[in-house]
């Protein structure tokens, strides 16, 4: 089964308006000679208030190369939600890709599995694609768990979500201890908590459709080591942050995914 490779930058809470233009432009302006059809799926996902500029710069300078995601959103369609985002209203700008459960979200701003749950039963209802994040703290990795606990995050997302469906999202295992701190799981263990994770799905949706399901890395992912990581069975690409932040190191990181 071969499934296209996605590499995907997660700005974070990073890059105004003028600086998402910047860093777009420069990505584009570097992958703009690559093939198409040799470059892995390359996704941005910047601040809300950068979409329509992140978005512009994109249709400018051909949408096939680049696209768009946000970070996060509202399952509610409308209404008293003061502060949040709806799926159409992410929409308008073209994006393709909505991240969800991204660590971030449940540890800081207490996001559960039930509402993650509801997150991607209603992007995948709006035609988008969910990339939808999973990963174990350090402690517990330490007392064992973090293949139950994983398990565990990717059922409760997926409850209700039809087999078919299932086949379409993007899964993005982030071990915590890994983000952001500069140390990379093991590629050898990473692929195979991601391995588990495919078992898991295939469990809810079949296997069929569980080799189709795009599974990426994230965690302190540096041009350094892509090409180890994206060398393992199981590893379809790369949730970057930091690494994202800067034009050439996120043109590396897509070169050496190819
Ligand atoms: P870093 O690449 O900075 O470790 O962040 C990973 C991440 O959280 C991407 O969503």
């Amino acid at each position: 089964m071969s499934r296209r490779p996605i590499i995907a930058g997660n700005w974070k809470m990073h890059n105004n308006r003028e600086e998402s233009k910047k860093l777009v432009c420069a990505i584009k302006d570097s992958i703009s000679t690559i093939d198409k059809d040799a470059l892995p799926e390359v996704v941005v996902a910047p601040v809300f208030t950068s979409l329509d500029v992140v978005s512009e710069s994109i249709c400018n300078c051909g949408c096939e190369r680049i696209k768009l995601a946000a970070q996060n959103c509202f399952y509610e369609p409308k209404g008293a939600f003061t502060g949040e985002i709806s799926i159409d209203m992410i929409k308008d700008f073209n994006a393709k890709f909505i991240i969800i459960g991204h660590s971030e979200r449940r540890q800081i701003f207490g996001e559960s599995d039930e509402m993650i749950n509801k997150k991607a039963l209603a992007i995948i209802e709006s035609g988008l694609t969910p990339i939808i994040c999973c990963g174990e703290t350090l402690e517990q990795r330490e007392l064992g768990v973090t293949d139950s606990h994983i398990a565990s995050q990717i059922v409760k997302a997926l409850d209700g979500v039809k087999p078919d469906d299932v086949a379409n999202v993007v899964i993005a295992y982030e071990p915590i201890w890994a983000i952001g701190t500069g140390k990379t799981c093991d590629s050898v263990e990473a692929n195979r908590v991601i391995k588990g994770i495919r078992s898991t799905l295939a469990q809810i949706a079949g296997n069929e459709n569980a080799q189709k399901v795009r599974i990426l890395y994230g965690g302190s992912v540096k041009p350094e080591t892509i090409k180890e990581q994206m060398a393992q069975s199981d590893i379809d690409g790369a949730l970057v942050g930091g690494a994202s932040l800067k034009a050439d190191s996120f043109v590396e990181i897509i070169k050496g995914a190819m």
